[in-house]
């Protein structure tokens, strides 16, 4: 199995992951694994109110995080069961001003082959929007991300796509967490890059030479369609179409539920800001958030 079981818990259980961060270097926020409210609130002191408490495994789309605001909504959120296999991580909260996603490809035989990094936007915890390359991200601390990305890849032995979703403080990085496989903030490339994420997850699989990450346009942007009101989704292609040939929609055929993402729109070109505008109007139109 690639990657083996080895790299993958660390994608799947956040406090191995924070551990096995420490080990390689990696820059963490501050964090410990708590058993109980008492020793939840240990640790709130040293960091200070709001910090940030998680399951270490079973979440996802921000289910399972919670920013705490006090001792009394502690004890609410610890009151609650794990999920199977999980423990209580606490974490500081740290103050970014915006998140980032360093994307690597690597083949068994040791090829990589680094992502431009880019800017992610969550609203209530669910990823909404990607910004290729990251907006006013130094270029030094640009390469920075990608070097800390493929030392990650490389010390956990990982096989196909690794995604470092990290915080930016402007004067910092810190690595907030690992998925391995095609990720949500690598969408934008099937349009806005060489070879996509998904055909250098299959080419890092198979052992075969990787294909060029680099971009096709100065910007791309990909805003995630989630489920509102409207259960059919494909009835809004004719408008969206006919409105702006420029974009690309994908829909992934799932079923409709509120705050699911059901599919997402890409828009390259050079200008992020009103590329943004673009495709945000094009995935408001398919939630049903506006109708003309
Ligand atoms: N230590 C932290 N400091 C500040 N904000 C944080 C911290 N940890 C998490 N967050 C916020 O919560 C979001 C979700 O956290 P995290 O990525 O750990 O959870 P997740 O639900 O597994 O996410 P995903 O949707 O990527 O699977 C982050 O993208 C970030 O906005
Ligand atoms: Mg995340």
């Amino acid at each position: 199995m690639r990657p083996g079981p080895r790299a993958l818990i660390n994608a799947q259980d956040k406090a191995i992951m924070r551990r096995t961060l420490e080990g390689v270097g990696a820059p963490v926020p501050a964090w410990r694994v708590v058993e109980s409210p008492a020793h939840a609130r240990d640790f709130a002191e040293t960091v200070g109110y709001p910090f940030i408490l998680k399951t270490s495994r079973g979440g996802y789309d921000g289910k399972g995080v919670w920013r705490v605001e006090s001792t009394s909504h502690l004890d609410a959120v610890m009151s609650q069961p794990l999920p199977p296999g999980a423990v209580w991580l606490a974490e500081a909260a740290v103050p970014f001003t915006q998140e980032l996603s360093a994307q690597v490809a690597r083949s068994p035989s040791g090829q990589t082959a680094a992502y431009p990094v880019v800017r992610t936007v969550q609203t209530e915890g669910i990823c909404s929007e990607v910004v290729a390359p990251a907006p006013g991200l130094d270029p030094d601390r640009a390469v920075e991300a990608q070097r800390i990305a493929l030392d990650i890849a490389g010390a956990l032995d990982v096989t196909g796509m690794l995604a470092v979703e990290m915080f930016d403080t402007g004067q910092e990085i810190f690595v907030n967490e690992l998925a391995m496989r095609p990720h949500n903030s690598g969408h934008w490339t099937i349009e806005g890059a060489i070879t996509s994420q998904f055909e250098n997850h299959l080419r890092a699989v198979l052992d075969l030479p990787l294909g060029s990450p680099n971009a096709r346009e100065p910007a791309a942007v990909m805003v995630n369609i989630l489920g509102g009101d409207v259960g059919d989704l494909y009835s809004a292609y004719r408008h969206v179409f006919a409105r702006d040939p420029g974009l690309k929609v994908h829909l992934y055929g799932k079923e409709v539920r509120p705050g699911r993402k059901v599919g997402h729109v890409t828009a390259v070109g050079s200008d992020p800001q009103s590329l943004l505008l673009r495709a945000r109007h094009a995935a408001d139109y398919f939630s049903g958030a506006i109708n003309e």
